[in-house]
C-alpha cells in the first residue's frame, strides 16, 4: 500500500461513487465477524480514551458486527452504530440481543452521515472510516454530527508495524485505484491534522498495542483468507499462488509466542480530537 500522505489528490476526476461500490462488495465478501474478535481490546482501549459515560449519545462508524458500539453499550450510552454491509448490520443486532444491550444499528456509509448537525457527544470509529475513499467528506462528515466540544476518536493502523506489512501485502496483488489517499494517511500526523485540524480544538494521538491470539501462524493465515473480504479479493488476484506465503511472513514477523500457537503485535494510532 502506498504510504505517501503528500500525494496531491485530483478530486475532481475521482469517482467515489464507483469506488465506494466496489469497497462495499469487497467488504461483503468473507465474514469481517469472525476477524472483529481482534479489535475488541482496540475497541475498549478507544472507549477509554474517549472517556465515554453513561448517557452519552455515541456514533460507532463504519462499526462492522458492532466492535465498539457494542463496549460503548455496556457503558449505558445512547448508542448507534452505521456501516454499508447488512449483513454485518444484521449481525451486530443479534449481538446485542444476545447480550441485553440498547444499540440501534443502520446501514449507511461513512461519507454520507443520515443525522443531523451535532447529533452526538462522541463518534467513534475503530480501524473503519480509514477505509472510505472520499477522506475529506467522511472526516467532514464526522465532525458535522459531533456537537462542539464532543469527541472524535479513532483507533487504526499505522505505515509501521503488522498493519501496513498486512495491506502493504494484499495491496501488492489487488492494488488501490491510483490516485486515492491511503488509508494509512489517517495513522499519520500530517494526516490527521490535514482531515481534523481545522474541525477540532485539540488533536492528541498515541500509539499502543493490541495482541491479537490466533491457534496458530497458520490458522491466523487461513482466517483471514476465508473470512477477510480483502484478502479473498487478493487472493481471487494471486496468479503465483504466493499471498499465502506473503501473509504467513507478515504473521509470522510479529508473533511473539514460542509455544506453536500465535500472539500478534499490532501496533495502531489511538487518536481523540475534541470539536470546536
Ligand atoms: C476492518 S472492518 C472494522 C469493523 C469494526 N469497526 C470493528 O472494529 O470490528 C472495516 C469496516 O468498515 C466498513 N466500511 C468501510 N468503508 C465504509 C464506508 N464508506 N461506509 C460505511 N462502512 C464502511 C466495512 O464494511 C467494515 O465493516
Amino acid at each position: 500500500m502506498n504510504d505517501n500522505t503528500s500525494t496531491s489528490v485530483d478530486y475532481g476526476s475521482m469517482d467515489f461513487e464507483a469506488i465506494t461500490a466496489r469497497q462495499q462488495e469487497t467488504w461483503a465478501t468473507g465474514d469481517f465477524h469472525q476477524i472483529a474478535r481482534l479489535n475488541v481490546p482496540m475497541a475498549e482501549a478507544l472507549c477509554d480514551a474517549a472517556e465515554l459515560h453513561a448517557g452519552e449519545r455515541v456514533l460507532d462508524v463504519a462499526c462492522g458486527s458492532g466492535t465498539a458500539a457494542l463496549v460503548a453499550a455496556r457503558r449505558y450510552c445512547e448508542v448507534i452504530g452505521i456501516d454499508y454491509v447488512p449483513a454485518l448490520i444484521e449481525r451486530a443486532g443479534r449481538r446485542a440481543a444476545a447480550d441485553g444491550l440498547e444499540a440501534d444499528f443502520r446501514v449507511g456509509d461513512a461519507q454520507e452521515l443520515p443525522f443531523a448537525d451535532a447529533s452526538f457527544d462522541a463518534v467513534v470509529s475503530v480501524y473503519g472510516v480509514q477505509f472510505a475513499p472520499d477522506q475529506e467528506r467522511a472526516a467532514a462528515e464526522m465532525l458535522r454530527v459531533c456537537r462542539p466540544g464532543g469527541r472524535i476518536a479513532l483507533a487504526g493502523p499505522i505505515p509501521e508495524g503488522w498493519s501496513g506489512d498486512f495491506f502493504a501485502a494484499n495491496a501488492r496483488y489487488m492494488p488501490p485505484p491510483s490516485g486515492l489517499h491511503p488509508p494509512l494517511r489517517w495513522g499519520t500526523g500530517d494526516g490527521l491534522q490535514a482531515l481534523l485540524g481545522t474541525g477540532t480544538v485539540s488533536l492528541s494521538s498515541e500509539k499502543r498495542t493490541a495482541l491479537q491470539y490466533y491457534r496458530s501462524v497458520d490458522h491466523a493465515v487461513e482466517l483471514f483468507l476465508t473470512c477477510f473480504g480483502p484478502a479473498i479479493r487478493a487472493s481471487e488476484a494471486d496468479t503465483k499462488n504466493s499471498l499465502r506465503d506473503d501473509l504467513k511472513a507478515v504473521f509470522s514477523r510479529y508473533n511473539r509466542a514460542t509455544d506453536g500457537t500465535a500472539v500478534v503485535e499490532n501496533t495502531y494510532l489511538l487518536t481523540v480530537a475534541v470539536r470546536a
